[in-house]
């Protein structure tokens, strides 16, 4: 049962904000049983005025008694801020880990400690109810610690449930993902511009056909394939433009962008940890 828990968020950044803001809007706890932490009392101040949260410059006391705490400080805070927690961690505590490239077995290790601990991997949409977030649980985490950590996620998007050893393909995929669709999005407009369009009118036009396709695949659960071959007549206009698709490699090039983004976050994981 999520709305008797207590909820501590250390590092109390735009990730954090984003997942707090969407726990409070589905009621899925009070206000008063979050409390956010992070360094700048100023920016603290301003989230107090926002959510009505409780806040705290001091990680070990907004950990105590609660029954989640959220990890959101960078990776490169990670390591302080673990060692710093340590030893006002009680070992009941569901740990969730945003933090990217950071294994649960560092963070029980960093702990040293058997806390159940489960990893997720947003997106930016998440600032607009629209992430896409996956979700791991470490080797101490149940069905229950894990079904509780994607139902806050859930308040801000999507939720899918992989083995954490594939967290590097999905920071590939839907974690890097929103730069590839923004340059798509950039891409179209100027297109529309080069043949005259206004570029506000081709901006909000290209944002608009993103979207409505990503819908019509997600309401319509067909096949991006066959959507593609409904909406393309013989001789017509959408058949040219993909044969200069095909012949730049545009799914090609996609795909290689998944799999070096992928990479990049194995490489990345290692140095961390
Ligand atoms: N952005 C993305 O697309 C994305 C996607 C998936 C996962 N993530 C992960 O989400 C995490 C947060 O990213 P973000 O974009 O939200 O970063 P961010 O806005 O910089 O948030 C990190 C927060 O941590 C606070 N902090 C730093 N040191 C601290 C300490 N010792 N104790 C308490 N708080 C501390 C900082 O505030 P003060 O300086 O005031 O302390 C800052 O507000 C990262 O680990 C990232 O890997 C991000």
């Amino acid at each position: 049962m999520l709305s008797k828990k207590k909820i501590a968020v250390i590092g109390a950044g735009h990730i954090a904000a984003a997942l707090v803001g969407g726990i409070l809007r589905a009621k899925l706890v009070n206000k008063g049983s979050l409390t956010l932490s992070r360094r700048s009392s100023d920016t603290l101040g301003e989230l107090k005025k926002r959510f009505g949260v409780n806040v705290s410059t001091d990680n070990k006391k907004a950990i105590k008694g609660a029954d989640i705490v959220i990890l959101a400080v960078k990776p490169q805070q990670a390591g302080a801020v673990l060692t710093e927690l340590a030893p006002a961690v009680h070992e009941d505590q569901l740990i969730i880990t945003v933090m990217a490239g950071l294994t649960t077995a560092w963070v029980n290790s960093k702990l040293g400690r058997a806390n159940p601990v489960v990893r997720a991997m947003p997106n930016t949409p998440m600032l607009v109810d629209a992430g896409a977030t996956a979700l791991s649980k470490g080797a101490h985490a149940s069905e229950g610690d894990l079904e509780l950590a994607r139902k806050l996620f859930a308040s801000v998007g999507e939720t899918e449930v992989v083995p954490e050893n594939l967290m590097d393909a999905v920071t590939g995929l839907s974690g890097s993902g929103p730069v590839y669709i923004f340059m798509v999005i950039e891409a179209l407009t100027d297109g529309g511009v080069k043949m005259g369009l206004p570029r506000l009118i081709a901006r909000r036009l290209a944002a608009q056909t993103v979207f409505g396709a990503a819908k019509l695949v997600k309401e319509t659960g067909k096949h991006p394939a066959i959507l593609k071959d409904e909406v393309t007549t013989p001789g017509g206009t959408a058949i040219a433009a993909i044969h200069e698709l095909e012949s730049k490699g545009l799914r090609t090039v996609l795909m290689d962008a998944v799999v070096t983004a992928t990479k990049r976050s194995e490489e990345l994981s290692k140095v961390a940890t």
